[in-house]
């Protein structure tokens, strides 16, 4: 074959892609990147100083993918070091550590400041996202569980891994699952090509079981007031089963957001039950 037909069908054949690892300090970012590139585990901390750069050759399909990856320090102290390097990702590793709620809850912060650092070029729906709910092996101080982790991510379009820098699991389905939609975006012009099976539930669902999470009282979690009758108690119960209903709702947590919800409604209608035993007529 004409060398120069073979070399244009190999370029064709090759990408080259630019991810880079968000999250907290101390998550376990560069263990996950050092898991996967050099099979090894470090145990002691070591931080980011600034941006660590490094590239890999990944084969997905007939393709062969240069990826090169911008580990990011977490530290706020590196700010205007890392600012520099979010353009032009076209892959984002959001790591959390499931034994830190606050690194979950600063998952939000980073996107922020993503945004905010890539301007214009900011349009989220050109890159592919994976959150990583890293150091599942220390499963005594875990906070943080799958499905809060899953639901954030898969309600934003995001994939979901649970990893371990320090085992391994996870590590590489999280990556050939990362690579393989950064590769199908590249050969759908760029764009993340619409799901082939969407989500599977709403973001009136997602927000509900949400806040039924982070609800404060019975009154609270069926969006009622202190006080509320028998039927306004009912009347919140059956919207938030008809939302729910395991048969109806597959997101993260809606199985237990159900649950949490009809306990709620048997508390209140007992109490109400008694107080109006109570109040002489
Ligand atoms: P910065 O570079 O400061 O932003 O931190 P980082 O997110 O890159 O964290 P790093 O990968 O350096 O890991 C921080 C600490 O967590 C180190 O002591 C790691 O050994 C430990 N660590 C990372 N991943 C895991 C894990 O999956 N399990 C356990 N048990 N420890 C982990
Ligand atoms: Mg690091």
């Amino acid at each position: 074959m004409d060398t120069n037909v073979q070399k244009r069908r190999e370029n064709k054949k090759s990408l080259r892609v630019k991810v880079i690892s968000l999250g907290n300090a101390e998550v376990g970012k560069s263990c996950i990147i050092k898991r996967y590139c050099e099979k090894r585990f470090v145990p002691k901390y070591l931080a980011t100083i600034g941006i660590d750069y490094g590239v890999t050759k990944v084969q997905v399909r007939d393709r062969e993918i240069k990826v090169n990856i911008f580990d990011m320090a977490g530290h706020p102290f590196f700010y205007e070091v890392r600012n520099e390097f979010y353009k032009d990702s076209q892959g984002v590793i959001l790591v959390y550590d499931v034994g830190l709620r606050e690194s979950f809850d600063a998952l939000d912060s980073w996107l922020t400041e993503m945004k905010q650092e890539m301007g214009s070029q900011a349009n989220m729906e050109n890159i592919i996202f994976v959150v990583c709910a890293n150091k599942v092996d220390l499963t005594k101080r875990r906070v943080v569980d799958e499905s809060e982790g899953r639901l954030w991510a898969e309600s934003r379009g995001f994939h979901y891994f649970e990893t371990s820098a320090q085992s391994g699991e996870g590590i590489n389905e999280m990556f050939q699952a990362f690579f393989s939609s950064i590769t199908d975006m590249c050969e759908n012009g760029g764009k993340r090509p619409t799901p082939e099976v969407s989500v599977g539930f709403t973001k009136e669902q997602a927000d509900t079981i949400r806040r039924i999470r982070s609800s404060k009282d019975s009154w609270d979690m069926l969006g009622v007031k202190p006080g509320a009758t028998r039927e306004e108690v009912n009347k919140a119960y059956r919207k938030l089963a008809v939302l729910l209903h395991p048969d109806k709702c597959v997101a993260p947590g809606s199985e237990d957001a159900f649950k949490a919800v009809v306990n709620a409604r048997t508390s209140l209608l007992k109490n109400i039950n008694e107080e109006s035993f109570r109040t002489p007529t």
